[in-house]
C-alpha cells in the first residue's frame, strides 16, 4: 500500500464517542477523500483498565468499521503516555526534571526513557497490538509511539549515562582530556561522578563536553527506546513497516534514520497570521528536504492542521491546498491531518480538525480536505517517486548544540538556523530542490555542498569534504567554521581548522559587525560577521570596504583537485545570496527550470514529472512558466503542471 496510493487521513480518537459517531465518521470519511485513520496514539487507559486487564472490544470494532469501508490503519503503540494506575503503581515510570524532582502524572510523554519497568510493560503492550491485530488486512503502518522528546534525569537515566560515558571514552584519562577537565577544577576521579548538565545558574552548565554529550546519550536513549517495541513489532509482523513521527529538534534525528523504515514528520506551519507566510514556508519547506533526505526516500507528513482553532486567524481559501501540496511536492506520500475530529473535551478540544464539533461534512475546511483528497487521487502516478537534488545544504544538529554551549562565543540571537537558512534560500527562490543532510551523511550525489557555520567537525567530515571537492565538487562555507572537534574542544592551529587546505585560507580574528563588500562591480552591504581572514592559495574575489581590516578578502575561492571551495567571510541580505548562488548554479551545471529566481514568495518543485508551483505571497504573482508562458497565480495558490 504504501508508495502506491497516497495516505490521506489522519489521527482519530474514536474511544472518546459511541458506536453512531463511528459509523457517521466513516460515512464522513469517504465523503473527504480520506482513506486512513490513525489509531490508539494515546489509548493506553482505555485498552488497559487496570494492570493485566484488557478492552480490546472498542479497537476490534474500530478495525471492522475500516476494513468495511476499505480504509487503512496506521496503528500507534500508546507509549506517549503512560496509564495513572502504572504511574501510581511504578513512580520510577515518572520522569524527573533537571532540577532532579520527580514530575507528578500528568499530561504526556512524561515517562523515563531507560524505566526497566516502562519498557518491559511497552514491550509486552505491543505484543499484544501486534498479535490481534498484526494480520489485519487494514493496517499498514505501525506508528511507534509519539514526537519523541526532551530527557528524564532520574538515578537510572543517569546510571545508563555513566556507562555510555564509559562506554564511549574507556579510560577517565582519556575522559578528562576529551573533555578538558583540567580547566576550572572539573576532573573526574570516579565514573561515579559523571551527572547530567543543568541549565544556568541552577548546576553544571559550564561544561561544553557534557552538554553535548548528554544530547547525544539522549538521542541514543530514543532510538533505543524506540527499538524496545521495534523489535517485538519487527518479530511478530515482519512485513508491516515501522516509523516514529518527528517534531522537535532537540533529538539529532539522524540516529534514528536507520531505525525506522519511513521517516514520518509533523508539519505545523501557522500560515496567514501575519505577513510572514513567505519565510515560514520556506521553514517548512527546509523540514520536508531534512526529512526526505533522512532516507533519500520519500516520507510521511504525519500530521497538519486541516483547519484553524477559534481564536486564531483563520487561513483563507485554497491555502491548505498550498501548505499540502508542498509537502507532496517534496517527497511526502501522505496528507495526514491532526485529528480527524475534534475531541469532545480537553486541552486539544478546539484544536482545528476535519470534522468540526458541528459534525458536518459541508464546512470549508472540510471541502477543502475533501479536494486535497481529489487531488492526491489524480497524483497517484508520483506516489513513491522520489527526489534526488544536484545540491545539498549541511544542517547538523550536533553542530548546533555545539554552537548553542559554546557560551563565550556571543552567538546570540544569530541563529545557526538563520544563517542555515539564508543559504537555502537562493534555491528555494529558483525551486531548486535541496537535500538538507546532516554533515555524516555521504556527499557523493551532489554537484553543490553548502555547509554554513561549520563550527564542529565531526569524525571524517573535513576529509570527506577535501575528498568531495578533490572530484570536482563545489563546496562553499562561512566564517565562524571549523572551530572545534566533537568534543567542543578549540582545534589548535586556529579556524577553519582542518579545511584551511581545501579552502586556502586562514582566519586570524571574527568581527562580530556589519560590513561593506566589493563583488561584481557593485557594493554589498554584509550583516552580523566579518571574519579576517588571510588568503593562502585561494583566489581572492571580494574584499572588504570597511574597518582596519579594508581590503582583506571577504570572500575567496581555492581551486582544489577538480573541484572549487569557497569562502563567505559575512552573513548577507537575500538579493546578494541570489545573485552569488546564481553564479555557483551556472558554474556547476546544477539542473534547474529556472536560473533566475522566480518573483518574491513564489517557489516550484518537479516531481515525478509534475511541476508544482506555490505562491505564499500575500498577493498575486505573475510567473512565467517553463514553457515560456507567462499566468497570474492568486496569494496562497498553487498551480499543477
Ligand atoms: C502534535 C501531537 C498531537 C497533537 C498536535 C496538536 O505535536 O503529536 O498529538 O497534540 O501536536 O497540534
Amino acid at each position: 500500500m504504501l508508495g502506491k496510493q497516497f495516505l490521506h487521513g489522519g489521527d482519530y480518537n474514536p474511544e472518546q464517542w459511541d458506536e453512531t459517531i463511528w459509523i457517521e465518521d466513516m460515512r464522513l470519511a469517504k465523503l473527504a477523500n480520506v482513506n486512513t485513520m490513525t489509531i490508539g496514539i494515546f489509548s493506553w487507559s482505555m485498552l488497559e483498565l487496570t494492570e493485566g486487564e484488557y478492552n480490546w472490544g472498542w479497537m476490534d470494532r474500530i478495525f471492522e468499521l475500516l476494513n468495511e469501508n476499505g480504509m487503512n490503519a496506521i496503528l500507534a503503540t500508546p507509549s506517549a503516555a503512560q496509564p495513572r494506575w502504572m504511574s501510581e503503581k511504578y513512580p520510577e515510570v515518572l520522569r524527573v526534571e533537571h532540577n532532579r524532582v520527580r514530575q507528578e502524572h500528568k499530561v504526556r510523554v512524561n515517562y523515563c526513557l531507560s524505566s526497566p519497568i516502562y519498557r518491559q510493560k511497552c514491550r509486552e503492550m505491543s505484543r499484544l497490538l501486534a498479535e490481534r491485530y498484526g494480520k489485519n488486512p487494514a493496517l499498514v503502518l505501525w506508528h511507534v509511539s509519539n514526537e519523541y522528546h526532551e530527557d528524564c534525569h532520574c538515578d537510572l537515566c543517569q546510571q545508563a549515562f555513566r556507562e555510555w560515558v564509559q562506554e564511549r571514552y574507556k579510560t577517565l584519562d582519556n575522559l578528562n582530556e576529551r573533555w578538558g577537565t583540567a580547566f576550572w577544577s572539573h576532573r573526574y576521579s570516579d565514573w561515579s561522578e559523571i551527572r547530567s548538565p543543568q541549565p544556568w545558574p541552577a548546576g553544571e552548565w559550564s561544561m561544553m563536553s557534557l552538554g553535548v554529550a548528554w544530547k547525544r546519550f539522549n538521542s541514543e536513549l530514543t532510538v533505543d527506546f524506540f527499538n524496545n517495541e521495534a523489535k517485538v513489532l519487527r518479530e511478530v509482523t515482519p512485513n508491516i513497516p515501522l516509523t516514529s513521527n518527528i517534531h522537535t529538534w532537540d533529538v539529532n534525528w539522524r540516529v534514528l534514520t536507520d531505525a525506522v523504515d519511513i521517516v514520518s514528520y509533523d508539519s505545523y506551519p501557522r500560515f496567514q497570521v501575519d505577513d510572514g507566510d513567505y519565510e515560514r514556508s520556506l521553514h517548512a519547506s527546509f523540514k520536508y528536504d531534512y526529512m526526505r533526505a533522512l532516507k533519500r526516500q520519500p516520507f510521511i507528513l504525519m500530521e497538519n492542521n486541516p483547519s484553524s482553532p477559534p481564536g486564531t486567524k483563520l487561513r483563507r481559501p485554497g491555502y491548505h491546498i498550498t501548505k499540502t501540496m508542498q509537502a507532496v511536492s517534496a517527497g511526502s506520500d501522505s496528507v495526514l491531518y491532526f485529528q480527524w475530529r475534534n475531541g469532545k473535551t480537553s486541552n486539544e478540544m478546539f484544536h482545528g480538525a476535519v470534522v468540526n464539533h458541528d459534525g458536518r461534512g459541508d464546512t470549508r475546511a472540510f471541502k477543502e480536505v475533501a479536494k486535497v483528497g481529489s487531488m492526491l487521487q489524480d497524483l497517484e502516478s508520483i506516489c513513491g517517486t522520489n527526489i534526488d537534488p544536484d545540491v545539498a545544504v549541511i544542517y547538523d544538529e550536533e553542530n548546533h548544540w555545539g554552537i548553542e554551549f559554546s557560551t563565550m562565543a556571543r552567538w546570540d540571537g544569530r541563529s545557526y538556523m538563520n544563517q542555515v537558512h539564508s543559504h537555502y534560500r537562493a534555491f528555494w527562490n529558483r525551486g531548486i530542490a535541496v537535500d538538507v543532510i546532516p554533515s555524516v551523511k555521504d556527499f557523493s550525489h551532489y554537484k553543490v555542498l553548502v555547509a554554513p557555520v561549520l563550527y564542529m567537525f565531526l569524525p571524517g567530515v573535513a576529509e570527506r569534504i577535501e575528498e568531495f571537492v578533490k572530484n570536482g565538487g563545489t563546496f562553499v562555507t562561512t566564517f565562524w567554521s571549523g572551530y572545534v572537534d566533537e568534543d567542543n574542544h578549540a582545534i589548535s592551529g586556529g579556524a577553519p581548522g582542518y579545511m584551511s587546505k581545501v579552502l586556502g585560507i586562514r582566519s586570524e580574528e571574527l568581527d562580530a559587525c556589519a560590513n561593506e563588500i566589493d563583488f561584481k562591480g557593485h557594493t554589498w552591504k554584509t550583516e552580523h560577521f566579518a571574519d579576517v581572514i588571510h588568503a593562502e592559495g585561494a583566489e581572492v574575489i571580494s574584499t572588504f570596504k570597511k574597518e582596519y581590516y579594508k581590503g582583506s578578502p571577504a570572500i575567496t575561492c581555492n581551486s582544489f583537485g577538480d573541484g572549487k571551495a569557497y569562502y563567505m567571510s559575512s552573513s548577507h541580505c537575500e538579493e546578494f545570496m541570489n545573485v552569488f548562488y546564481g553564479d555557483i548554479i551556472k558554474e556547476a551545471g546544477v539542473d534547474t527550470l529556472y536560473s533566475e529566481p522566480l518573483p518574491k514568495g513564489v517557489t516550484c518543485r518537479e516531481r515525478g514529472g509534475k511541476l508544482f508551483v506555490m505562491n505564499f505571497a500575500p498577493e498575486e504573482r505573475i510567473v512565467k512558466l517553463p514553457n515560456g508562458e507567462t499566468t497570474t497565480i492568486d496569494a496562497g495558490q498553487t498551480l499543477i503542471l
